[in-house]
């Protein structure tokens, strides 16, 4: 499947494939290795590595969105760069394609409500926004009101990632937020710094 991106990129996504592939080379369904081992592993392993929480918004057909993410990262300074890893059935995702837009809000100790909310998967997309603080950005994307910082970003690449895409971004625009500590995900829940 190829889709073409707002600013003329492309996404190349070949097919999922079903499950890791097994260490021993067999085929699916007949590995001796149990299915869940190795991703109950990598999962159990991964929530000891403390993330900040951010809210990635952008703006589609239905209007404003935002989606929980973690999987964040800024890649370079100088282009200003950041990579969000986004799953091919969110929402999102469809949105982020067709735009090649999107802002992230840095989340604030205390806003793990939005963090929950925004980890929902809606009906109906319009009501992602519902009843949410939120200000307008560059090209309207939504600014979390409380989030202790924002940045716009410009997709320049996508790179497809089994049910992931990973999209690498310019950063256009940033705006301070709120001066308070940043929440923070940790096996599996919201804490803070101490
Ligand atoms: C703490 C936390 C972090 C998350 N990080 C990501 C992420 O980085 N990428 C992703 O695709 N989903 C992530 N999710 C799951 C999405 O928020 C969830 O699938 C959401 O329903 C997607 O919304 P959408 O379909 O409206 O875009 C995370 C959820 C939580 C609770």
């Amino acid at each position: 499947m190829e889709a073409k991106g707002g600013a003329g990129w492309q996404v190349h996504l070949p097919p999922v494939s079903p499950g890791h592939p097994d260490p021993e080379g067999k085929k699916p369904g007949t590995s001796r290795v149990p299915p869940t081992s190795l991703p109950e592993e990598f999962h159990r392993m991964m929530g000891n590595w403390a993330t900040g929480v951010t809210v990635v918004t952008s703006r589609g057909p239905h209007g404003p969105h935002g989606m929980t993410a973690n999987a964040f990262l800024s890649v370079s300074l100088a282009p200003p760069l950041v990579l969000v890893s986004i799953g091919r059935d969110n929402d999102s995702h469809a949105i982020i394609t067709a735009s090649g837009r999107f802002a992230v809000s840095l989340l604030a100790e205390g806003q793990e409500a939005l963090s929950v909310h925004f980890a929902q998967r809606f009906k109906d997309p319009a009501q992602a926004m519902a009843g949410i603080a939120w200000s307008p950005g560059p090209d309207g994307l939504p600014f979390i009101d409380g989030a202790i910082g924002h940045l716009a970003c410009a997709v320049s690449d996508a790179f497809a990632a089994q049910d992931h895409t990973l999209f690498l971004a310019r950063v256009t625009h940033v705006a301070a937020g709120a001066n308070l500590p940043p929440l923070v995900y940790f096996h599996s829940t919201y804490t803070g710094l101490r």
